[in-house]
């Protein structure tokens, strides 16, 4: 005992319950230690699921009622229980009491106290394994919703910044080195398309979960007449009842569907983070991150710290540590229900919120931020961003092969480098001395803006396609 430590020894001290549980008691005569009460509850995370528990009993009363399994007086009294139960957690919160584990059977005791013995009725041909499959499904469904909602405004908020900036330059990069000119518009939509792909991603993973699970009962289904089309319907599962009894109990795949999506989407919105810090450090000085979604330093009065967008990229880390638990949760559990499934709502949870957070977070970045477009221009300049633009106008008008243009333009970035200034600074003599074949048009080539305006295939970064892009983001958003 001496290696218990103190806390643990006490808690074990206490009295255990002297009643068994009231719901599953029958057979035990005495009732769970301390700690096993607390290792076995989730109501101190799963009340999160208060409301979906409640439409889900609502919904199976009602379809007790009308196969006339149970009386309609009985209907009545709980469903009038229920919405009074409603009522109060809405006002008061969910009181958490250990002895009742889980929020099913927090609501369950409740209405027992409020209606009598009728309330022992809305259990009848259901589990909580089935119960908890349905609240669950019912409620990642709604982080759906909301994730979808937020990542709608952050498309909107890009596109908007985006049309803003359709013919700014800004040096665009490869290995974080200066490689060819792009628009900052261009740039921006980039992340509109991945931001869609994440909004297709959660719209398979709804598709997939809208199966009704109430009604696989315990794990074998029941042999109670009920509808489970009703109950389906009734709860807006659009694709009916789920078919397979033991499936319905075990499948945790729409959770980790929603997960791998978040973390998929919460990669996306790390790596726009990182642009958002590295933008904003002073070497490169491309935005000034507005006061909202920054802070200041408790000891250097200047700076200015990107934290919102540190800890969206931080938060990545944990949204995919939440993906993994439960990976590593599901995996190996034989059919059906186990224990360890409970563990399934705090990742789910905690990955949700991290990741409406992050969503808000860049929304309002991308909305209020201050792009440097001078000092941005004045970047994708000074390099040599535009030697590519010189080597397709010698394969194009000169009829040089492009491995060679390839080594003229090299010579003449080296003569750039040498007299300083970029290769804006060199004379149609310094090039012609390079290449006698040089002549005014490719002189036309090196600005930046004539480089970009020439990136015209279809999804490139010209003006005029960026432009295009947009018009078509602003009508899939419907704006
Ligand atoms: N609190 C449980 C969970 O979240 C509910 C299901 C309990 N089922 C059982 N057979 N003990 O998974």
């Amino acid at each position: 005992m001496t290696s218990v430590p103190k806390a643990m020894r006490e808690k074990a001290d206490m009295a255990d319950t002297p009643k068994a549980n009231n719901m599953w008691g029958g057979r035990f005569a005495a009732g769970p230690s301390a700690i096993m009460r607390e290792i076995n509850a989730s109501i101190p995370f799963d009340k999160r699921l208060w409301q979906q528990d409640i439409a889900g009993s609502k919904a199976h009363v009602a379809m007790l009622g009308a196969q006339a399994i149970i009386a309609n007086a009985d209907v009545k009294a709980i469903i009038d229980g229920l919405d009074r139960i409603a009522a109060d957690y809405e006002a008061n919160g969910v009181p958490v009491d250990m002895a009742l584990e889980d929020i099913h059977m927090t609501v369950e005791s409740r209405l027992a106290e409020l209606i009598g013995p009728a309330a022992g009725r809305l259990h009848t041909a259901r589990s909580r394994n089935d119960q908890v499959a349905t609240d669950f499904k019912l409620w990642v469904r709604d982080a759906i919703d909301e994730v979808d909602a937020g990542l709608a405004a952050l498309q909107t908020q890009l596109v908007i910044r985006a049309d803003e900036h359709a013919d700014s330059i800004m040096p665009g990069f490869t290995h974080l080195q200066s490689a060819q000119p792009v628009t900052l518009g261009h740039h921006l939509m980039a992340y509109y398309e991945m931001i869609a792909r994440d909004r297709s991603r959660f719209a398979d993973a709804r598709a997939r979960l809208n199966q009704s699970p109430l009604g696989a009962a315990a794990l074998a289904g029941t042999g109670h007449k009920i509808d489970r089309q009703a109950t389906a319907a009734a709860l807006g599962f659009e694709n009916g009842p789920t078919r397979n009894s033991l499936d319905s109990v075990s499948d945790r795949d729409f959770a980790l569907d929603y997960l791998m999506a978040a973390t998929q989407c919460a990669l996306h919105l790390s790596r726009l983070a990182e642009e958002f810090i590295i933008w904003a450090s002073q070497p490169f000085g491309f935005v000034s991150l507005p006061d909202a979604y920054s802070t200041g330093s408790s000891i250097m009065p200047q700076k200015r710290n990107p934290d919102a967008a540190e800890l969206v990229r931080g938060h990545a880390g944990r949204i995919a540590g939440c993906m993994t638990a439960l990976v590593m949760t599901m995996k190996g559990l034989p059919l059906a229900y186990s224990k360890d499934m409970q563990d399934d709502k705090p990742p789910v949870f905690e990955a949700h919120d991290l990741l409406a957070l992050s969503i808000a977070a860049m929304t309002g970045m991308v909305e209020t931020t201050t792009f440097r477009t001078d000092r941005m221009r004045a970047l994708a300049e000074s390099g040599f961003a535009t030697a590519t633009d010189l080597a397709d106008w010698l394969v194009r008008e000169a009829g040089v092969p492009f491995r060679e243009a390839h080594h003229i333009t090299g010579a003449v970035v080296k003569a750039a480098e040498d007299k300083g200034g970029g290769l804006m600074a060199l004379t149609l003599d310094d090039l012609k001395a390079i290449d006698s074949r040089i002549d005014a048009g490719a002189m036309a080539m090196l600005p930046v803006d004539a480089s970009v305006a020439s990136r015209t295939s279809f999804g490139g970064t010209a003006p005029s396609e960026v432009r295009a892009r947009v018009a078509e983001a602003r009508k899939e958003l419907g704006l």
